[in-house]
């Protein structure tokens, strides 16, 4: 039987593990990457393991999230990841040089290998014909090193793209497709591998804006081919040495098929407040727009922003439209720079901002109070903007730029001319704010500002594990209801105890108090908790402030992957009827932790306050069921390597 693409990669870079779908698998980590968010505490980490360089093919450090230093923080958390990445083998690309994945895509990524991100958008990766995964930032570190990074062997559905797309329908919408069709639990377990003639018409930065949203789906990761489209552009990017042809076998099978004939998408939006609530532009056409953001790692690249500049020249934006446009990376800006597509953008009105994620994750530009935001972004949850009240529709950059002129959500198709754009054969490289690691790490010191604080570690399971219900939320509450990821928090995302004030007040804001007063306790969610961002402070907070365990309906991959790392139990009920019956306040004990733990994927939760008792599985590896034995990662590595001498 042959293999289809991810097989292939997988079995390549296979470490431990059967490739048995549901089975945990070990694999080998080629490349990794950082963003600032996530990377002080992943650099914290991959210190605390003792190792002085990278033993990674390439790892690279990106500051792309938090730019706007209002104060020391985040200016400290540069600084630190600076010296760190010089001192320990990691390219360190400078503030400014743009968002990691429009980076690593131009100047890192090669088909085949293998890449693993502190960050959720990782996948952005597989347009290039790389497995390239999203983890916290433990899992990465933990890949610097040179150890292994274990999954779930995912599914592999095939989507097979036939037909090609009419003028104005966009990979955004091919995306937005695939959502509307799956939802955002659609993905869970599983890798979207593309094919079909409909992909060859597909360049890789609008295959990269498919595989970045496959984030959304929950997916492990998303894949495409590498083919002559993938050739031309390294080749445009100077690095066609790295090109290798890859492609599933013939006879390849898949778990699943999906197939869309791109010749019947229609432009499509996300409306608030998920990206799967996806509906025709027409069906919206008209909704009056106050605010219009066009990049992120989803819709920054040349190409998109070349059709936005052409949409805009000679024309105005709407008076009632603030339209903001960040570019995903110096290339990209440069480019737009010299061939006067900059001087059309400023001239029609618009604001540009340095190349980043700024707008994406609320830095900068919060809409006004129930403003409508049409957003070219990947994520449109409440609040996410920066303001709670408004709406943000996830559109393609044609529609973005067409209703910034009209004012209105405006079909792209209504636009008269030609927007065509083909990419560049050369792209214009200078890779001058990429910063190699030192030959020599003695000489550089690691500079560790006052920001900078211990990050909380578990303790090893006790035998009996009691505490209250401390909170119940509902479905799908995302990690920034978790760990909320503001302009006001951001600069604190190497302070924790700072942080933990924050966790889950967007659900109740007496969580940490509560959480204090108890000596820790329990979380109770519904289905599909921790979906979002891969940020593990979603798990660290909770760790800081005594979560013992997490009782859900579901749990979103990356975040539970981040509890257990942190030693906290993850539990999800057998009867999904006992999570209406459990209350607020209920006190809670496991009895004989260890042990069940120990010995199966059962573990029985008893419910004190109402004389009654829950089936929980414990649905874990015997790696993972090690790790919460221990208290999580950090100490199951220290462990191994006092075992090892
Ligand atoms: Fe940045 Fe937003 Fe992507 S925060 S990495 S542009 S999802």
């Amino acid at each position: 039987m042959g293999l289809n693409l991810t097989q292939k990669i997988l079995k390549a870079h296979l470490v431990e593990g059967q490739m048995i779908p549901g089975e945990e698998i070990g694999i080998r980590i080629d490349q990794t990457l950082t963003q600032d968010s996530t990377g002080t505490m992943a650099y914290l980490q991959f210190q605390a393991m003792g190792i002085d360089r990278v033993k990674t093919k390439r790892s690279v450090a990106y500051i792309d999230h938090n730019m706007l230093q209002q104060g020391f923080e985040n200016a400290d958390d540069h600084k630190y990841i600076q010296t760190v990445a010089h001192k320990h083998g990691i390219y360190f690309s400078r503030p400014g040089n743009g968002i990691c994945h429009q980076v690593h895509l131009e100047r890192f990524g090669v088909p085949g290998e293998t890449l693993l991100g502190s960050d959720s958008h990782t996948p952005t990766g597989g347009g290039i014909g790389m497995i390239a995964i999203g983890a916290g930032g433990l899992d990465v570190a933990v890949a610097m090193g040179g150890g292994t990074y274990y999954i779930t062997m995912p599914k592999v559905v095939n989507v097979k793209l036939t037909g090609s797309l009419k003028p104005f329908v966009t990979a955004k919408d091919i995306i937005l497709e695939v959502l509307r069709r799956l939802t955002v639990k659609g993905g869970v377990g599983k890798v979207l591998e593309y094919t079909g003639d409909g992909i060859k018409n597909l360049s890789v930065p609008e295959r990269a804006t498919i595989t970045n949203m496959g984030a959304e789906l929950g997916a492990t990761t998303s894949i495409f081919p590498s083919d002559e489209v993938t050739r031309a552009f390294l080749k445009a990017q100077k690095r066609e040495d790295v090109w290798v042809e890859l492609k599933p076998d013939e006879d390849a099978e898949y778990d699943e098929v999906i197939e869309i004939n791109l010749s019947e998408i229609e432009p499509l939006t996300a409306a608030p407040h998920s990206p799967d609530n996806v509906k025709d532009v027409k069906e919206l056409e008209g909704i009056k727009v106050d605010q219009v953001a066009i990049g992120s790692c989803t819709n920054s690249s040349y190409m998109d922003l070349m059709k936005v500049a052409k949409i805009l020249k000679g024309r105005t934006v709407h008076p009632d439209v603030s339209l903001v446009i960040a570019p995903g990376s110096k290339q990209v800006l440069t480019m737009l720079a010299a061939n006067g597509a900059l001087a059309d953008l400023i001239a029609a009105g618009a604001r540009i901002l340095e190349s980043g994620c700024g707008p994406c994750i609320g830095m900068g530009q919060a809409p006004a109070t129930n403003a409508v935001s049409l957003r070219t972004f990947n994520r449109n949850f409440k609040g996410r903007c920066g303001t709670v009240s408004a709406g943000v529709y996830l559109v393609s950059p044609e529609t973005a730029a067409v209703s910034a002129i009209t004012g209105k959500l405006t079909d792209p198709r209504t636009f008269e001319g030609n927007i065509a754009v083909e990419m560049p054969e050369e792209f214009m490289i200078d890779d001058n704010m990429i910063i190699p690691p030192a030959e020599d790490p003695s000489t550089v010191e690691v500079i560790q500002g006052p920001n900078i604080k211990p990050f909380p570690i578990n303790t090893e399971l006790k035998d009996e594990v009691p505490g209250k219900v401390l909170i119940k939320v509902e479905d799908n509450i995302t990690t920034d209801h978790i760990m909320p990821s503001n302009a006001k928090l951001l600069p604190f995302r190497s302070n924790i105890p700072y942080l933990s004030e924050y966790c889950l007040t967007p659900c109740n804001p007496d969580f940490p108090k509560r959480a204090k007063e108890n000596n820790g306790g329990f979380i109770v969610g519904g289905e599909n908790y921790g979906q979002g961002s891969s940020r593990e402070h979603a798990a660290l907070a909770p760790l800081y402030l005594g979560v013992k365990a997490v009782l859900v309906k579901s749990f979103a991959r990356i975040h539970k992957a981040n509890l257990i790392n942190s030693g906290i139990l993850t539990l999800t009920f057998k009867n999904p009827e006992d999570y209406d019956k459990i209350q607020e306040f209920d006190e809670l004990v496991i009895e004989n932790a260890v042990e069940q733990v120990k010995s199966g994927n059962t573990v029985v939760v008893k419910n004190k306050t109402q004389n009654t008792e829950y089936e929980m599985s414990l649905d874990v590896s015997d790696r993972e069921r090690q790790m919460l034995l221990l208290g999580g990662k950090i100490n199951l590595i220290k462990h191994q390597n006092a075992a090892e001498g």
